[in-house]
């Protein structure tokens, strides 16, 4: 992607639906064997990989690029093994675990891929599984879980992690009796897979706290769900509106209430930012440089992990020194170096970042090293002088559905290399 000196981003842009919704919802259409319609479905290439992992256990999917839509179904599935060519592009692709062991009692995948961030194990995952009766069993790269019949039970889990609760709800709706998770992810798109579980008939309850509970269904039906907005979308391209000063971007489809840690910081930094229509809408805009701030990355409802990077890139260009702490992932700075080369000055000793912000960056050949460290590399490129080349752009093809046009509508200039 190559970003030439941009003026400030100004006009509309409508955020898209979330990835990280879309992946386990389309992971949970694997429960039923009637049709669901899921709408909002941004088409990135982690989304298309997904889709490929269904078809390739027996799911018939078709998906309207035009409409942002697909319709899935998995009434006729007769393959019970995703392969490692399959696995190994995303994580979420572990996320089917949960599905075919309830549904089928059987399911063999190879371990995830996914961002190079760390080492992202999967034990919790495992751990929630073989609390519901099932057998787990590693052999040569490949997980096997199979289950006579699984067990409502109660699971606290170690870390709130993400994909884990995901993994645990999907097994536990199927599963006779009730299961209450404790010490639950409370990142909002694990509330849209819970909402889009519900409407085909599933019974979870205590939505959006850190326990929940499910009441076992013997099936489910199929449904027509809409995706909720990509609040990672969003967080970017308010922070991209605000990497130089004079941008004036105002944002539609979102859920402001998701979004409550970045504006929380961008304010802090001096953005101004206002809420309309009822949290859908929002309009940011900065007058002068933002000013510096410490930024520790949490856990919903704290700052999210997916924004580091982006705010790592305003925070180069930000009077003062921030200091920011990662967290969540023990590998997760490469974007650091990438931005050096622009002039940014990063300072890393493990998991904290001192950054000492700069007049401008200089625009210079960079490279995208995983999907958020690509998006940090735009927003920094967009408040920088002279042009910037960003190599291995896919990376952010995974999770910014029509990013160059949309950067275009906001006057960027923009192409694609
Ligand atoms: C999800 C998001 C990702 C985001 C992350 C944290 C998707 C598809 N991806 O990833 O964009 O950065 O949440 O907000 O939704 N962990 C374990 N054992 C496990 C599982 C996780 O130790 O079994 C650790 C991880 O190594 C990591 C932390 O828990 O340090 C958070 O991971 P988790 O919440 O599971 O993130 P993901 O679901 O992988």
């Amino acid at each position: 992607m190559i970003i030439e000196q941009s003026p400030p981003l100004r006009g509309r842009v409508r955020i898209s639906g979330s990835k990280n919704a879309a992946l386990p919802i389309l992971a949970a259409s694997l429960m039923t064997a009637e049709t669901c319609v899921l709408r909002d479905m941004p088409g990135l290439s982690d989304i298309l990989v997904m889709k490929g992992i269904l078809e390739s256990l027996g799911s018939e999917t078709f998906y309207d690029n035009e409409n942002e839509c697909m319709s899935v179904n998995a009434g006729k599935i007769n393959e019970f093994f995703a392969d490692y060519g399959m696995m190994n592009r995303i994580r979420a692709s572990f996320l089917i675990m949960g599905p075919m062991l309830a549904r089928f009692g059987k399911v063999r995948a190879s371990l995830p891929g996914g961002c190079a961030i760390g080492s992202r194990p999967v034990d919790l995952h495992l751990k929630g599984l073989a609390a519901l009766g099932a057998d787990i069993c590693l052999k040569r790269g490949c997980v096997e879980a199979t289950a006579e019949k699984l067990r409502g039970t109660e699971i606290h889990l170690d870390f709130p992690s993400v994909g884990a609760t995901a993994n645990i709800v999907m097994a536990a709706v199927l599963t006779k009796g009730r299961t209450v998770i404790g010490n639950c992810a409370l990142e909002p798109e694990i509330g849209d897979l819970c909402r889009f579980l519900n409407v085909l008939g599933a019974d979870i309850n205590g939505i959006g706290s850190d326990t929940l509970v499910i009441n076992g269904v013997e099936g489910l039906r199929g449904g027509d769900y809409r995706i909720i907005p990509d609040r990672i979308e969003a967080g970017t391209f308010m922070a991209a509106a605000c990497g130089r000063p004079g941008g004036n971007v105002v944002l539609e489809n979102v859920d402001t209430s998701h979004l409550r840690p970045v504006i929380a910081k961008l304010r802090e930094m001096g953005a101004i930012i206002n809420e309309e229509e009822n949290g859908k809408k929002l309009t940011v805009s900065a007058q002068t440089r933002l000013n510096a701030s410490d930024i520790k990355t949490l856990p919903y409802p704290g700052f999210p992990t997916d924004m580091q990077a982006q705010f790592m890139a305003l925070l180069s260009a930000s009077t003062g020194r921030g200091v920011m702490t990662e967290t969540l992932f023990e590998n997760r700075f490469m974007h650091a170096a990438e931005m050096s080369r622009m002039g940014a000055q990063v300072k890393i000793n493990s998991r904290v970042a001192i950054v000492d912000g700069v007049e401008r960056l200089a625009g210079c050949p960079v490279r995208a090293t995983d999907l958020r460290a690509g998006a940090a590399l735009v927003v920094a490129a967009l408040g920088a002088d002279g042009i910037t080349e960003i190599l291995d752009r896919f990376h952010l093809e995974r999770g910014y559905f029509r990013l160059v046009e949309k950067l275009r509508g906001l006057g960027a200039f923009v192409r694609e290399g």
